[in-house]
């Protein structure tokens, strides 16, 4: 969590509250309670048997569930999906330069060829195949606009394959919410989680997928270590190590480019891209979102809400 508004925000409704109510201004306490929750985007069965009592107490004890989008609502999926879309009528190979194109083909090429290597006994006895993971994950690539082919090949490692089928945690809550019949709720739209990785320009755009092809490929040669993997990033979890840099760079998300050794030119375009991610994926949002949840709050304060948002927002 960064200190944006929402964390400063809850830190003084909820301390009162966490600190048995010794507070002089019982006035900013809320009863009944309400809770925050930092998620994380990895299998919950890495993480779950580290997450507090009661903390899981609490989800149990709240009527209302909020998370940033609905995942099991058939709508944001479709929504999300076709956000990712190039226009209509648009294909990679008409957009991108020939170069790029051609090592994004190849490497995807050895994505599907390596992946029945990489999956687990655990998965094929769950009747999940390579063939079938591979089209869920790349199918119809050529059709996704270049930032979100971007995330795609730095999600398609052999770690985080190996890692699919099991639900991610906020998706895991947000199943175990409808199992409970919790009223459930999300406080983004999908245009305001995807337009602002859709507004990076085509020179930002360009250079980014280049040096995620470049790690990768150097990857494939076995030259170069991701420097900050998903495993860190449970490992930090875990240990309740939020303030870790690790939360700054998460791997489910938008990879960092900064490099010390990349030339000065590429340099400044690597810190500008980081820096517009910061401004639109984490500032912006931490307001709008902080926004959405002090007015639910004081909309229904009889309500018990669990909020569960990202914890490397
Ligand atoms: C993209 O944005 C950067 C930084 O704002 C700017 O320097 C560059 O000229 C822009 N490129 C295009 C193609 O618009
Ligand atoms: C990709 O990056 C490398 C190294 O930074 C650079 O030499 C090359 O020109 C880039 N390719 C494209 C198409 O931008
Ligand atoms: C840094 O950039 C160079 C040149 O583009 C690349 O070879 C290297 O793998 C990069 N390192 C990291 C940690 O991204």
């Amino acid at each position: 969590m960064h200190h944006g508004l929402l964390g400063l925000w809850f830190w003084q409704k909820t301390q009162c509250c966490l600190s048995g109510g010794e507070s002089q201004d019982q006035s900013s306490c809320l009863d009944p309670p309400s809770y925050f929750f930092g998620t994380i985007h990895v299998p919950y069965t890495r993480v779950w048997d580290f997450i507090p009592e009661n903390s899981k107490k609490a989800f149990q004890q709240s009527h209302i569930v909020y998370f940033e989008l609905d995942l099991t609502d058939p709508y944001t999926i479709s929504a999300l999906t076709s956000c990712q879309l190039l226009p209509q009528g648009e294909n990679l190979q008409d957009v991108l330069p020939h170069d790029i194109y051609h090592r994004l083909k190849r490497h995807l090429e050895y994505i599907k060829l390596m992946m029945p290597s990489w999956m687990t006994p655990d998965q094929r006895g769950k009747g999940l195949y390579a063939d079938y993971l591979f089209n869920a994950i790349a199918g119809n690539w050529e059709r996704k606009r270049p930032v979100w082919v971007m995330l795609m090949v730095n999600s398609l490692t052999e770690v985080d394959i190996k890692s699919r089928g099991v639900p991610v945690l906020d998706l895991y809550l947000a199943q175990e919410a409808e199992r409970l019949k919790k009223q459930t709720g999300a406080v983004e739209k999908v245009e305001e989680q995807c337009h602002p990785l859709n507004g990076l320009n085509f020179s930002q755009v360009v250079f980014a997928l280049n040096q995620t092809l470049l790690q990768q490929e150097s990857l494939r040669a076995g030259s170069f270590q991701i420097p900050y993997t998903t495993e860190d990033l449970i490992k930090h979890y875990n240990c309740g190590d939020l303030s870790s840099i690790i939360f700054n760079h998460d791997t489910s998300q938008v990879p960092n480019f900064i490099n010390a050794t990349l030339p000065a030119h590429e340099r400044i375009t690597a810190q500008e891209i980081d820096s517009y991610f910061r401004q639109e994926l984490i500032y912006k949002r931490n307001e709008r979102m902080g926004r959405r949840v002090k007015n639910l709050l004081e909309d229904y304060p009889d309500k018990t809400f669990f909020f569960a948002f990202g914890a490397g927002m």
